[in-house]
């Protein structure tokens, strides 16, 4: 698992150092806009009380300058249920701000931009859910982490794509339904006898990705590793030499140190894996996460100073949804 800076910069010695860090993914005048508002982060966070939780789509300014823990929403998950901060700062999406305050009903939840969306979130409603139920009496109900907290609490378990598979087949049953990602799910099916009724939401940036872009990718550079988010179409997903979460994938590149790799998912996360492996020549698809960029240092900034803006989930949502979280992290 990853683990944020150790440099946590105010004083303009710490800023240095992590500028050189950061030099071969920064531009100087880019640095010269995020150093007041990386120092000022900082010493807000000192001054609150508070935690930055980051998720791996962050740009690295954020990733490597301000956050405190940083991983897949797995692994934000897992930390956000054991945080004693007063304050917590989601520096992703809402799914993911929403989960924390989950986990953390009596303590102050911010997120920097409350429209940063996902489309897969977006894909299934409370009654889509209740409609599934009704259609397949008896049948647990598995839903990705990237759903709303209405949502979550019609369904019986939580999952991320670093645990799927474990956590389907942890129901101990024949059929499970699995919400909302199609193509996750798909390609959980692929390795699992338990039988998947599925969705058809999908993520708006992995469904870009075709076996055809990733010939060209080879075919342009030889020798390329190439490594997918499970997100991405199946054919994708076979057609590269490993799929894994957002952890999953930098653990990859990190144990086996290719020449040359692609991380198919979304940008950012070449440049933040990129800043601890020089040495690694990294081949970026240019596809962002539209909802992800809507974070960025000056919302962040702004979330401190202002305390907005605050996550909310109505008192009747709360037990059921957080319930399947915690059913997700017991999984182990
Ligand atoms: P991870 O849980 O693998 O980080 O994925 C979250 C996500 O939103 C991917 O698009
Ligand atoms: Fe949602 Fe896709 Fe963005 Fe992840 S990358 S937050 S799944 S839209």
């Amino acid at each position: 698992m990853q683990s944020a800076s150790p440099i946590k910069a105010c004083s303009p010695e710490d800023l240095d150092s992590l500028y050189q860090r950061l030099q071969t993914v920064i531009t100087p005048a880019e640095w010269a806009r995020f150093a007041p508002d990386i120092a000022a982060i900082n010493a807000l966070k000192k001054e609150r009380r508070a935690v930055i939780l980051a998720h791996n789509y962050m740009t690295p300014e954020i990733y490597h300058g301000v956050a405190d823990v940083v991983g897949d929403s797995l692994a934000l998950a897992r930390k956000a249920a054991l945080i004693e901060a007063d304050v917590i700062v989601v520096a992703g999406v809402h799914f993911m701000a929403e989960t924390a305050k989950l986990l953390n009903p009596d303590r102050t939840v911010l997120i920097p931009d409350p429209t940063a969306g996902c489309s897969l979130a977006d894909s299934i409603t409370p009654e889509d859910v209740r409609a599934l139920r009704a259609k397949h009496p008896g049948v647990p109900i598995v839903t990705y982490v990237n759903t709303s907290a209405a949502v979550k609490a019609e369904c019986d378990i939580c999952c991320t794509s670093g645990n799927a598979k474990q956590i389907v087949e942890s129901l101990g049953v024949p059929e499970v339904i699995m919400v909302p990602d199609g193509f996750l799910a798909q390609n959980v099916a692929r390795q699992t006898d338990v039988k998947l009724i599925i969705w058809h939401g999908h993520c708006e940036v992995h469904e870009r990705f075709s076996p055809q872009i990733l010939a060209g990718y080879r075919a342009a550079h030889p020798g390329l590793s190439i490594v997918a988010h499970p997100e991405c179409p199946p054919d994708v997903v076979q057609a590269s030499d490993f799929a894994g979460s957002t952890v999953g994938m930098s653990d990859w590149v990190v144990q086996h140190h290719p020449e040359k790799v692609m991380l198919l998912t979304e940008l950012s996360m070449s440049d933040n894996v990129a800043v601890d492996h020089p040495e690694i020549t990294f081949v970026r698809p240019s596809v962002p996460c539209p909802h992800m960029k809507k974070i960025t240092l000056a919302s962040i900034r702004r979330a401190l100073e202002t305390n907005t803006h605050q996550v909310e989930i109505s008192q009747a949502l709360i037990a059921p949804a957080r319930r399947a979280v915690e059913r997700m992290i017991a999984v182990g």
